[in-house]
């Protein structure tokens, strides 16, 4: 429908969005923030908000467009750079027309003299409020346009927003969060890796100095895509704070010949009122419909057992045998065959591009292991890396130049692979025909689709940089394998972490967040990865006790319960495990099968706490039972740990506390714990008591995780 006025108002449950569009004029965000009541008119929140001219600037500010492109004569970053050949730099988008429906808007933009016209859409999703923002650029002029850089959509954003919080780390230190000031000038993070990179997470939390888990105003970011991004926010000596985020483009990357468009990834923007954990809320809850397909929906998230850090390399049907008895055992629900499997794999130097089985290992192919699994009453899971390549290949003798690659420039090495280029039809028509024969000939339900190195050369054969077209074909690839096999689900795994966005996510079931199965960083890892992932799709598992990438030795009692609060798995050589080991494992999964509806479908709330301490907790829709995990990460000063103050509870309700694990010994008084009537059947207390006064921890070893089940009575 037609919009009537110069304004777009939609309305979520606690936020609205305003934006000003009148036709012939320039299109902006005008307010996206708190929701405003029926009361309030979008032309008085435009009056209100009506900038001057100051002296020694324009007589009039120039406003801040959705694309703040140069022709408007913006001076700030510009979050529109094309041209022709150098000219056609500077467009101005006018608004065309606006079209309303239900919790969406379309605005068009065109420039006529300049032969560019952009189209925006908004989408407010009215149950979680997670706002999704797409743009088409189209070319209508004669000859080519070069985009260099296009942001989604540039928003001003609430001058309380003064503090930012960024997701950086590297290969097993993923998504630790740094939260400081905004100042004059720009915050920049630029990803080039041609993955979505384990250092340059693309999402950020704006808030401000008060804001915590439970309270004050906040706006998550996430650009959903899996290739090179940049989000930048510039803080003007005129003091507006603008949001840009879009795809980084590479030199010449992107031409749009005519009548070509080009559409932006989606960026989602979350606003909260209530703190950090209520907008997480809101990114889970979209995520979980989205991902509500015919694949996982409805049905609990299957335990895992991953061969990776049992066997590595070394696979022999009758050790994988043996552990497929070992993980039955202990009640696993899913066992995926890890990287090792297919011809002349036997280290990481060979292999990738030939996905067809070792007979050298497997004489009958996976038929027999396939059957022990299935036997065994679990799902069969398969890892691949599709779009790699080993020079020691099959595929790479017959195609030596199917590689990407920047010549005379020399290949970076990188795990003794290369990356295909997928964007090549007979490329991609290949790899489909070999994965697709797998899926036909063996019963897989799930694939580990992993990428294990940056593109440092991502050249292209006519010359050209590649990123954008490969990570298209790459999403290209996914959607083709699962229209033909949809009942597959697939896991996204780069070196662990480094491809975790929504645009990969959106075709994906899980994500592997991290190779570090070392519980202690896990805590951390999980925390900041739930900024924005349900728990439902964060893969954790139990590791070796003496974990293989920090040689840190951690109990069980401590490994188990981190790995609950996620999409638990097993990754610890179960033949080697001692019994006792063992058994507390078996007990855990036991207990995460008994609670996983309730942490995979209820609603996270992360509580706030000291740098040595981790709470978090799952509370269901209804409110009448949740799950609670402290976690003492180090040792501390005081002489006991502090005060617990639970959240997310109705406080009008009665609530049986219990401390469900762990199960042994993880205090130096134990009496404590026995005084403190929580083990067995606990005690009953108002939901207002552990809200408000909350629970007095006891002294407990460091590294030692407590969870708490509360059942309203
Ligand atoms: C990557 C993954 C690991 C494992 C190995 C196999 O590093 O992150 O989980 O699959 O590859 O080579």
């Amino acid at each position: 429908m037609p919009a009537t006025s110069d304004f777009v108002v939609l309305h979520g449950c606690s936020s609205s969005l305003l934006l000003h569009a009148p036709v012939g004029g320039w299109p902006s965000v005008l307010y996206f923030g708190e929701r405003l009541g029926g009361g309030v008119s979008a032309a008085e929140v435009f009056r209100l908000r009506r900038r001057q001219g100051a002296k020694g600037g324009p007589s009039e500010e120039v406003v801040a467009t959705l694309s703040c492109e140069p022709g408007t004569g913006y001076l700030g970053p510009s979050g529109l750079n094309v041209h022709r050949e150098g000219r056609s730099w500077a467009p101005t988008l006018r608004v065309i027309s606006v079209e309303q429906e239900e919790g969406c808007a379309e605005i068009r933009c065109r420039d006529d003299a300049h032969g560019v016209h952009a189209v925006y859409r908004f989408t407010l999703d009215a149950r979680n409020d997670v706002l999704a923002i797409d743009t088409e650029l189209g070319n209508d002029g004669d000859d080519r346009l070069a985009i260099d850089w296009a942001a989604v959509a540039c928003i001003p954003l609430a001058p309380e927003l003064d503090e930012l919080m960024h997701f950086s780390g590297r290969w097993s230190g993923e998504f630790q969060t740094d939260r400081h000031r905004l100042r004059q000038g720009g915050f920049l993070v630029e990803n080039r890796r041609g993955r979505t990179s384990h250092d340059r997470f693309p999402g950020l939390v704006l808030c401000t100095a008060r804001t915590d888990e439970r309270a004050g105003a906040c706006l998550g970011v996430h650009l959903a895509w899996s290739g090179n991004s940049r989000l930048r926010v510039d803080t003007l000596a005129d003091g507006r704070r603008i949001l840009q985020c879009g795809e980084l483009l590479l030199p010449g990357e992107l031409r749009l010949a005519a009548n070509e468009r080009y559409r932006t990834p989606r960026l989602y923007l979350r606003h909260s009122a209530s703190g950090l954990s209520e907008m997480s809320a809101g990114f889970h809850d979209y995520f979980h419909r989205k991902l509500k397909g015919a694949r996982t929906g409805g049905r609990p998230r299957p335990v895992h057992y991953n061969t990776w850090e049992a066997v590595y390399f070394d696979h022999s049907l009758p050790v994988l045998t043996e552990l497929v008895d070992a993980a039955a055992d202990i009640g696993v629900e899913r066992f995926v065959l890890d990287d090792g499997w297919f011809k002349g794999r036997r280290d990481e130097r060979s292999g990738l591009g030939d996905w067809v089985v070792d007979r050298g290992v497997f004489p009958e192919g996976l038929h027999p292991l396939i059957e022990r699994v299935h036997s065994r009453g679990m799902e069969f899971g398969l890892w691949v890396e599709p779009e790699m390549i080993s020079e020691d290949s099959d595929l790479f003798r017959a195609h030596p130049d199917w590689v990407l690659a920047a010549p005379p420039a020399a290949q970076t090495p990188f795990r003794h692979q290369l990356v295909l280029d997928m964007a090549r039809p007979e490329v991609a028509d290949n790899v489909f025909g070999q994965i697709d024969a797998l899926l036909d000939e063996y019963e897989i339900g799930y694939l580990k689709w992993d990428m294990n190195r940056d593109l440092n050369h991502p050249g292209a054969r006519a010359g050209t940089a590649s990123v954008h077209a490969q990570t298209h074909a790459v999403y290209s690839l996914i959607d083709r394998l699962r229209e033909k096999h949809p009942q597959i689900e697939i896991e996204s795994c780069a070196s662990g972490g480094a491809r975790t966005d929504l645009g990969i996510l959106a075709r994906t079931d899980r994500l592997w967040v991290s190779d570090n199965n070392d519980a202690i960083d896990r805590q951390r890892i999980q925390r900041g990865a739930s900024f924005f992932f349900p728990l439902s799709v964060i893969g954790a598992h139990v590791g070796a006790r003496r974990c293989h990438v920090t040689n840190r030795v951690l109990p069980m009692a401590l490994r188990a319960p981190t790995a609950m609060f996620g999409h638990l798995g097993v990754e610890a050589d179960l033949l080697g495990m001692d019994d006792a080991d063992r058994a507390e494992l078996g007990a855990a999964i036991a207990l995460y099968k008994e609670h996983r509806e309730l942490i995979h479908g209820g609603e996270l709330v992360r509580l706030d706490g000291l740098a040595w301490q981790n709470a978090i907790g799952v509370v269901s829709r209804d409110r009448r039972s949740a799950l609670f995990s402290y976690c003492q990460l180090e040792s501390h000063d005081e002489v006991l740990p502090g005060v617990l103050r639970f959240a997310g509870l109705d406080a009008t309700l009665r609530y049986r506390l219990r401390l469900i694990w762990p199960a042994s010994d993880c205090t130096p008084t134990p009496q404590a714990l026995e005084n403190s009537g929580l083990t067995g059947d606990g005690y009953e207390v108002s939901g207002e008591a552990l809200v408000k006064a909350g629970l007095q921890l006891p002294l407990l070893y460091p590294q030692t995780c407590l969870v708490f089940a509360l059942d309203s009575v």
